[in-house]
């Protein structure tokens, strides 16, 4: 099968090759996907499970790419819940060769149904981003109706999902990102917008829920913004700052397949729409993820046209 792959951490994205890989078997519990279409989250070469599996041996040549939708091929033995030709889409192990390739082998716990009327393309924006922003919201933040939310990076994947995610829940967004990005937070759902390079954080005065995707200062001068009882969620590693009186709590997304069903029935009805910027061909992957211009949303990888 041809697929894309890493060998070189130093090399970063200018290394990615396209090359001819075996195609994966069904192991215990795994199904094969044929892959249709594939996301990429543009820091994944810089994690240790892209290289490496769970005993810390070099893994390389790896196949990167986490997220897919696609059609079952193929169920492992003791595989139950899906079947061959069924529609699916989800969010592979770190540790295992990825999406970014005609075949991927998955637990089938790791995917969802993908009704026929989403696209394969939609369907392989959502795992990643959705899921963190449901985790980071619902799970980790405890999010309540008429609670405030800090969403940084709000015209980014993630920060896109929080915030609709958020609103519907009954939330007031104040989204945040460069001068370029207000008015795409703004059409996603905040109802303020901070410029994180000319305006002031402090002047929101306090707020429940810190959603930080960035880190750094913007993070340590947000914990100092959040309510006694808030929190602060934190996807960019382990917590640099605490609130005075309250959680700071980091995490890594998991595949849900329940949690998933919610996000992509929310996209059927129109109440969440997804953030892809970019659409390439496999042929076209490698010169898509070394872009001559910044990515704005979502580089979705058609897999199969
Ligand atoms: N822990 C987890 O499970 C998990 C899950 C998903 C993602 N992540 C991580 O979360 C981060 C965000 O992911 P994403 O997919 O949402 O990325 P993204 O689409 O690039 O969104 C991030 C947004 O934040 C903006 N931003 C970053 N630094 C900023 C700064 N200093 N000032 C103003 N705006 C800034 C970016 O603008 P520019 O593009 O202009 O920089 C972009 O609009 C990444 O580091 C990713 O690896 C972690």
């Amino acid at each position: 099968m041809r697929a894309i792959v890493v060998t070189d951490q130093a090399a970063g994205t200018s290394g990615m090759t396209l090359a001819e890989r075996p195609e994966p078997p069904a192991a215990i519990n795994d199904v094969v996907v044929e892959v249709h279409a594939s996301g990429y989250v543009p820091t994944e070469l810089e994690w240790p499970s892209t290289w490496t599996d769970r005993a810390d041996r070099d893994r390389s040549p790896s196949i990167p790419g986490h997220e897919l939708a696609g059609v079952v091929t193929a169920l492992g033995y003791g595989t139950t819940g899906l079947s061959v030709g069924q529609r699916v889409f989800g969010l592979t192990d770190w540790h295992r060769d990825g999406t970014l390739a005609e075949y991927v082998a998955i637990e089938a716990r790791n995917l969802a149904p993908l009704p026929g009327d989403v696209d394969f393309t939609v369907g392989a924006s959502l795992p990643i981003s959705g899921l963190t922003a449901w985790q980071g919201l619902f799970q980790h933040g405890r999010l309540q109706a008429g609670q405030s939310v800090l969403a940084h990076g709000a015209a980014g994947a993630v920060g896109t999902m929080v915030t609709q995610l958020a609103r519907e829940a009954g939330a007031y967004v104040i989204g945040t990102g460069r001068a370029a990005d207000r008015e795409k937070a703004l059409d996603y759902g905040a109802q303020e917008f901070v410029d994180l390079a000319n305006d002031s954080l402090e002047d929101i005065g306090r707020v429940d829920l810190v959603f930080d995707v960035i880190g750094g200062d913007v993070q340590k001068s947000s914990a100092a913004l959040i309510k006694t009882g808030g929190t602060l969620v934190t996807i960019v590693g382990p917590p640099e700052a605490r609130p005075a009186d309250g959680l700071a709590i980091d995490f890594v997304v998991e595949a849900d397949r329940a949690q998933l069903s919610e996000i992509v029935q929310r996209v059927r009805d129109g109440r969440l729409q997804t953030n892809i910027g970019t659409i390439a061909t496999l042929d076209d992957a490698v010169a898509a993820f070394n872009p001559t211009e910044r990515l704005r949303g979502k580089t979705i990888i058609r897999v199969r046209p």
